[in-house]
């Protein structure tokens, strides 16, 4: 995989994220707990726990959605913060988000041209000038030229998931974090979105954040795993080391409950 680095006085690359024992509270909630971390560029890396563990918290703090209450969080060498306020507009095209229902933050009265126009050009948001280019992005996500043209309920859930995934890609973003993108879809059309994506991350240089519940999923997609408890970050290595040697007693359970997720084995971790 081709990495977009940037050196650093050191020599090593700036992390697209690093966190540096983050906590984050909701109330008197601590959801996050000193959790530390580094991802580089061009790693594809899966965050894994039990529902209510954190992941989608510690996604909207990496995307500056939530603040943290302690520690250090730079995401592309800014501080996760940044891309909050009016100058955060070029670190947030620079990190997309994909959300784990994109029927909600899909306009319904908007067409995916208009939509993904506005993602591309938030100013203008609009079609003209840019219909070769969605419609060349929609093909490549296997969807057809017409659909630029289609309001969202007019298309499948696996559908839609893609176009969220266009939309994400229009801006050409260097880090994109999906939470849960296939975990809707049944297991066919769920392993479909997954080759796409792995062939559009394949020398991309782009970072991804995956979240998943699924253990099968992340070893097919990604390099690196974190094993995230209760807002602790239990694990964090390669994909092959931690599936096949755990350290963690409750990576061990995860990796024991799997039968029900078909077609997953070691031998491909
Ligand atoms: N806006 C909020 N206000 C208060 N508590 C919240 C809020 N959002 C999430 N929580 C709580 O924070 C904890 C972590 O939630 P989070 O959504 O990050 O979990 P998750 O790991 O993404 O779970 P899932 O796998 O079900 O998506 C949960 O206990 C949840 O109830
Ligand atoms: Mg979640």
């Amino acid at each position: 995989m081709t990495k977009t680095v940037t050196a650093q006085a050191g020599g090593r690359a700036t992390p697209a994220i690093s966190a540096q024992e983050i906590d984050l509270h909701y109330g008197p909630a601590r959801v996050l707990r000193e959790v530390s971390f580094d991802i580089d560029p061009g790693q594809v890396v899966g965050l894994v726990g039990e529902s209510g563990s954190g992941k989608s918290t510690l996604a909207k703090a990496i995307v500056g959605v939530e603040r943290i209450s302690a520690g250090t969080l730079t995401v592309l060498g800014e501080p996760a913060g940044a891309a909050r306020g009016q100058s955060g507009y070029a670190l947030r095209r620079r990190v997309q988000l994909i959300p784990q229902d994109p029927f909600s933050s899909l306009n319904p009265r908007r067409t995916i041209g208009q939509t993904i126009a506005e993602a591309i050009d938030p100013r203008r948001s609009s079609l003209a000038g840019h219909r070769d280019e969605i419609v060349a992005l929609l093909e490549r996500m296997q969807l057809s030229a017409d659909s630029i043209d289609r309001l969202p309920h007019q298309f499948s859930g696996g559908q839609r998931q893609r176009i969220a995934i266009a939309r994400a890609l229009a801006v050409g973003p260097e880090l994109i974090i999906a939470d849960e993108i296939t975990s809707a879809l049944d297991v066919s059309v769920q392993a479909e979105i997954l080759a796409l994506l792995d062939e559009l991350l394949a020398d991309s240089g782009i970072t991804m954040l995956f979240i998943s519940h699924n253990l099968a999923v992340v070893s097919q997609l990604c390099t690196d795993v974190m094993i995230m408890r209760s807002g602790e970050l239990v694990e964090h290595g390669a994909v092959a080391e931690v599936f096949v040697r755990p350290a963690h007693p409750y990576t061990r359970r995860l990796l024991d409950s799997i039968p029900g997720s078909p077609g997953f084995s070691l031998e491909r971790a």
